[in-house]
């Protein structure tokens, strides 16, 4: 029995699909509602671009074509026939289910795909042997488990979900009903493109000469390694960036500086003016004595709460040896307000001032950094939340208490802070990733609830370039809202995607007493044994105490809610969602004199690039590109014009719909945290995959090799950047400026 065409195929693998539910990922699907209606609207959605014609035998598009599905090199795997059926052919496409966040991943970091599987040339399996049908299988590189994908026949054929880092496929001829491993014969199969990531054939160094404090005359110390690769590459034991090193401080005589505190709350009314400084700090960090930055001597810098429609005036004064600048991230505030040197005022001056007025326009979680060198500046201690309540008294669902909670990495060794490039950023490949995780500035977060409490977190991630998959023990998280506003739909989600900027509002019940850790857990690199690993971190510990505080709230936070006024305002965006991109920004990158080891090295890894880097496993390699050697581009693919040459206008009022390809074909593709000034955009689509639960954001992360397409609302004038938000990219050149009038 050989059907045609998706519709059959879909139905008919709706209950195929459970099996998978309950093996792998059960506890997520259950999340993300049934399976069944997810992958008929995800075969919907990719009939527009993916159709091929029927008979003709499939295989991965070639290329990186700037349409909205991803790479085929990255979300493609061309199925094999064997030899003595070469007239089968077949594709599987990994598609990015539908998730409120920019990746999907399991709570244990492995990155989630939907197979689409399309096949032609299958025989009547009855003329193969004993056999009635043909079935799709998953498994691992050790052949386990094996996962039982659904039936197959010739055409477009919705399949489950796999979260496996390297995976094969099968497609086998099977007796009815079929068992839960393969027992008939393979007629095609394929590789996973992490699966062709193979061991290094180059001999490693052994980590031990790089663990004493080697120092350079230059004054850099090379980073440690990663404690899950200890090894590093012949040749690069002796380089250094081709810049000098820059520490705060250096000079100052620390007794003049003062010693930081943890961050002041302060509410502020409408034309209200905060006196904000940017100061030399001293601070101890893990034990080691490190001089940093903080505003107002604090770390993060104040939380700053406001109501939605205030205006406040800050009175900003530069007490730091550097130029700066405030930005207020997110905010659709006065243009000349934006703090962006060279766009919309002067770098401000050691010694300066700056007058910024900031209108809060809409409630949500915003936060400022500087927009000088955020590369060091930022990642020294400057940055602090907003916190803009709605005047809506329901916006929120009441809570027993609410949480701000600021996300860092900083890069340490035995000796303190590991130098920052002074010219230009160190690092600029893959960004600066931390060893030392911080919450609120500070290592070993501690929380205390009472058992039954519901706590409101609001999570921003100010790291560089550090992608974190947050989870709060096994708490389940009610997904409340991201950077600018409230979801449409309220879902459960046991992880937290946030890339560097990203803000989300979940809520959490603590339902037994105990100690739960606050943990990032992501599946690194060992890129010389060309293998994943689990990394687990633990930032920070929460006790739930037993006692008296149940505060009966749990009827309230198991509804989740639907909020009618953000579904309204959605629906005249999902008008625009069909229309061709009216702008595509190509990322990629551009290198020079990188050291020809570096280079050989990020080669012999090309062949695969994870879509998401979750870790700086070789800190040695991502240590030694500068800003000088590395420039990451934003290409206008309508006019080929890169960077700041870009210089988009448009009228106020507009809605553009903007599509971000990012280049998968370069030295070292890597993720990029896009973001917005000024402005305010949903998600419409994923690699071709629509969204369905939008919320009002500032910053998408477009993974390697992915197609996201926005919808821009431009309601706001003025001259506004929009860049990379990884620090060292956004500081090796990846920002534009468009203007709206
Ligand atoms: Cu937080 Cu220009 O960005
Ligand atoms: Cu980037």
């Amino acid at each position: 029995m050989i059907g045609e065409g998706a519709v059959g195929g879909a139905s008919r693998h709706c209950a195929a699909a459970s099996p998978i539910a309950a093996n792998r990922i059960g506890r997520k699907i259950l999340a993300m509602g049934p399976p069944c209606v997810r992958l008929s609207s995800i075969a919907a959605g990719l009939a527009f671009t993916l159709a091929a014609p029927q008979g003709s035998k499939p295989s991965c598009p070639l290329g990186n074509d700037g349409g909205a599905a991803g790479d085929p090199s990255l979300y493609c795997i061309d199925l094999v026939p064997v030899p003595d059926l070469p007239h089968v052919a077949g594709m599987a496409e990994m598609l990015p289910p539908e998730t409120p966040f920019d990746v999907a991943v399991d709570p244990d970091g492995h990155l989630l795909h939907d197979l689409l599987v399309t096949a032609s040339g299958l025989p009547d399996p009855a003329t193969l042997g004993p056999y009635s049908s043909y079935v799709a299988w998953a498994t691992t590189p050790l052949l386990d488990p094996v996962v039982r994908l659904g039936g197959v026949s010739n055409g477009r054929n919705s399949l489950g979900r796999v979260g496996f880092n390297k995976f094969l496929i099968l497609v086998t001829a099977e007796a009815s009903p079929p068992g839960e491993r393969w027992k008939g014969k393979i007629v095609l199969r394929g590789n996973s493109p992490s699966a062709l990531m193979q061991p290094h054939a180059i001999r490693m160094l052994p980590a031990q000469p790089m663990h004493g404090h080697a120092r350079h005359a230059s004054g850099w110390r090379p980073p440690l390694m990663h404690p899950g690769v200890p090894v590093m590459i012949p040749g690069l034991e002796a380089l250094e960036p081709s810049v000098a090193p820059f520490e705060p401080g250096v000079g100052v005589d620390p007794a003049t500086m003062p010693e930081a505190r943890p961050q002041e709350k302060l509410d502020l009314r409408d034309g209200d003016t905060l006196a904000l400084a940017a100061v030399p700090v001293r601070r101890t960090i893990a034990g080691r004595r490190v001089v940093m930055y903080g505003y107002n001597t604090q770390y993060p810098g104040p939380l700053i709460r406001v109501t939605e429609g205030a205006t406040i005036v800050v009175e900003f004064t530069n007490r730091i040896d550097r130029p700066t600048s405030v930005h207020w991230h997110g905010v659709r505030l006065e243009n000349a307000s934006d703090g962006v040197p060279g766009v919309t005022q002067a770098p401000v001056p050691p010694g300066g001032r700056f007058r910024y007025r900031v209108h809060f326009r809409d409630a949500g979680l915003y936060w400022y950094h500087p927009h000088v060198r955020a590369d060091a500046q930022q990642d020294l201690g400057l940055y602090g939340n907003l916190l803009v309540r709605s005047r809506r008294p329901d916006y929120f669902d009441p809570v027993d208490r609410e949480v701000v909670l600021m996300l860092d990495d900083l890069l340490m060794d035995g000796d303190g802070l590991l130098p920052f490039g002074d010219e230009a950023p160190s690092h600029a490949l893959m960004g600066r990733f931390g060893n030392a995780f911080l919450v609120n500035g500070a290592p070993d977060y501690r929380l205390s609830v009472r058992r039954g409490e519901v706590v409101r977190f609001f999570l921003t991630n100010a790291s560089n370039a550090r992608t974190y998959n947050l989870s709060l023990g096994d708490a389940r998280l009610k997904l409340v809202g991201a950077d600018g506003g409230l979801f449409e739909r309220e879902r459960w989600a046991e992880s937290v995607v946030l890339a560097p900027a990203e803000r989300y509002v979940v809520e959490a019940r603590f339902e037994r007493a105990g100690e739960l850790a606050i943990t990032n857990r992501v599946q690194a690199i060992n890129h010389v044994e060309g293998a994943f690993f689990a990394e687990v971190d633990t930032l920070g510990r929460i006790s739930v105490v037993d006692g008296p505080g149940a505060s009966g709230r749990a009827a309230r936070f198991e509804r989740l809610r639907v909020n009618d006024d953000v579904v309204r305002e959605m629906a005249h965006l999902r008008a625009w969602r069909d229309r061709p991109p009216d702008r595509t920004l190509l990322l990629t990158l551009r290198v020079r004199d990188l050291p020809f080891g570096l280079v050989q090295v990020l080669r012999l890894d090309s062949g695969f690039v994870n879509p998401v880097e979750w870790s700086g496993t070789m800190p040695m390699m991502d240590w030694l590109p500068t800003g000088r050697q590395v420039e990451w581009v934003l290409r206008d693919l309508a006019t080929g014009r890169e960077n700041m040459d870009i210089d988009w206008t448009f009228r106020r009022g507009e809605v553009v719909k903007l599509r971000l390809v990012n280049d998968r074909h370069t030295l070292h593709a890597m993720q990029h945290a896009m973001h917005v000034h000024g402005q305010r955009f949903v998600v419409l689509a994923k690699n071709g995959v629509p969204n369905d639960d939008l919320v009002w954001k500032d910053t998408v992360l477009v993974p390697a090799g992915a197609t996201v397409d926005l919808l821009v609302e431009l309601a706001n004038p003025g001259r506004w950047m929009l860049h990379c938000h990884i620090a060292e990219h956004l500081e090796a050149g990846m920002h534009t400026v468009f203007t709206v009038n």
